[in-house]
């Protein structure tokens, strides 16, 4: 039966964030399916808008909930702690992918997010076959697209997804066909808005013309700026709102690392040239201007390269992926700072003086991913 905990929801977090520390077992994380929480009216931190899609202007990735990018899979519990205290914060934006465990990371920000069920909202995208648990090739075929979708909303227990991706385009079927079985999602409920990953400004702009598209999601952050290639300028033309993937460049920007940094062969950045040790040796100074302009403006690193998105343009709305509460306060003191023209202008000269190794070219802009 559906109980309404209208109660005090400052006592609801508090609890819930003890038991997922393994302190306690709660009523609060012992709720069943169907319990809510109402959540209080005034959002703790601004809004941005993707299309018609109104989110908080940080979001939460969720990919690395599960193993199979940066971390073994760290505990449930645990993360449904931290779920919920990113709702606690004020953040209403989650992400998330059938490919990411496959189905773990969509179950549990189902479970974590279930109490505040259509007061936040959700992203998940499908497009990849997966057999036997494993993520095998793309499947952009209406007829896969649409037999999916069944099982997101069962993971992520809603009855609608608030933004639905294509992951990667099969270029096999024709972006129209794919808008079309979007539109048979959204028509049929189990969808309200659609996006794309990774695709080319020509993609994006046919897809839009069948469909509306509310948010292109690709890679973006200081270090990897392809998309300034009119791939940003494409958006706004539309009214596509533009979701930062890899906002911190996979933790770089951070200050994390060293040139002497090694990556586990778990770890997706010990495949990538970019973490390779000539691609740290030569792409740590990069490191140098983050660091002086975040001791100017009294901001950690992180919170630089968050905001440094932020305010190129007022439809983007990065989701630093983290599995640490700390992480998440600190990515979302972002949201205060504020730059000058000027501080904009001079930051912008002093990256675009550097060569980054295993960034993206320009071009890549141009080509479907
Ligand atoms: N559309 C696509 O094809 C695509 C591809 C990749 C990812 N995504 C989505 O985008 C989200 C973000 O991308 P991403 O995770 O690849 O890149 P990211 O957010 O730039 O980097 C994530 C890494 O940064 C670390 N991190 C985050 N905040 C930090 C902080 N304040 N200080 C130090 N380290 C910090 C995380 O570690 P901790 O967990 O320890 O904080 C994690 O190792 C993902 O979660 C996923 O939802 C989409």
């Amino acid at each position: 039966m559906t109980k309404e905990l209208k109660s005090n929801r400052r006592e609801f977090f508090k609890s819930a964030a003890l038991a997922g520390a393994g302190i306690v077992m709660t009523p609060a994380l012992a709720m069943g399916s169907g319990d809510k929480v109402q959540l209080d009216s005034a959002s703790t931190l601004p809004t941005r808008k993707l299309g018609a899609l109104e989110v908080s202007g940080i979001g939460l990735g969720c990919m690395s909930m599960v193993a199979g990018t940066y971390n073994p899979t760290p505990p449930k519990q645990d993360m449904i702690a931290h779920l919920r205290k990113a709702v606690e914060r004020g953040v209403t934006f989650f992400d998330t992918a059938e490919v990411y465990g496959p189905y773990g990371s969509e179950e549990v920000v189902g479970e974590g997010l279930e109490p505040f069920k259509g007061q936040i909202k959700i992203a998940t995208k499908i497009g990849f076959e997966i057999q036997n648990s494993q993520r095998m090739g793309r499947n952009s075929s209406p007829e896969s697209l649409k037999g999916v979708v069944d099982g997101c909303l069962k993971r992520l227990r809603v009855e609608t997804i608030d933004l639905l991706y294509l992951h990667r385009w099969d270029p096999q079927v024709p972006i129209e066909e794919i808008a079309g079985a979007f539109k048979d999602i959204i028509a049929a409920g189990k969808a309200k808005h659609w996006g794309l990953s990774e695709v080319a400004p020509d993609t994006l702009r046919k897809a839009h013309a069948e469909l509306p598209v509310s948010a292109l999601q690709t890679q973006y952050s200081l270090g990897e700026r392809f998309p300034e290639n009119q791939i940003l300028d494409t958006c706004e033309e539309l009214g596509v709102g533009f979701v930062p993937w890899g906002p911190t460049l996979r933790s770089f920007l951070t200050g994390r690392f060293n040139a002497y940094s090694r990556f586990d062969n778990l770890d997706r950045r010990s495949q990538l040239p970019f973490f390779s040790p000539e691609g740290l040796e030569q792409n740590m100074p990069f490191l140098r201007i983050v660091q002086d302009w975040s001791q100017k403006k009294g901001i950690t690193m992180a919170q630089f390269s968050l905001a440094w998105l932020l305010a190129q343009k007022s439809y983007i709305v990065p989701i630093p992926g983290t599995i640490s509460p700390q992480h998440l306060e600190e990515n979302l003191g972002a949201l205060k700072v504020t730059f000058s023209t000027s501080e904009l202008t001079e930051i912008r000269s002093e990256i675009e003086k550097f060569e980054l190794l295993g960034v993206r070219s320009k071009e890549s802009a141009l080509v479907d991913q």
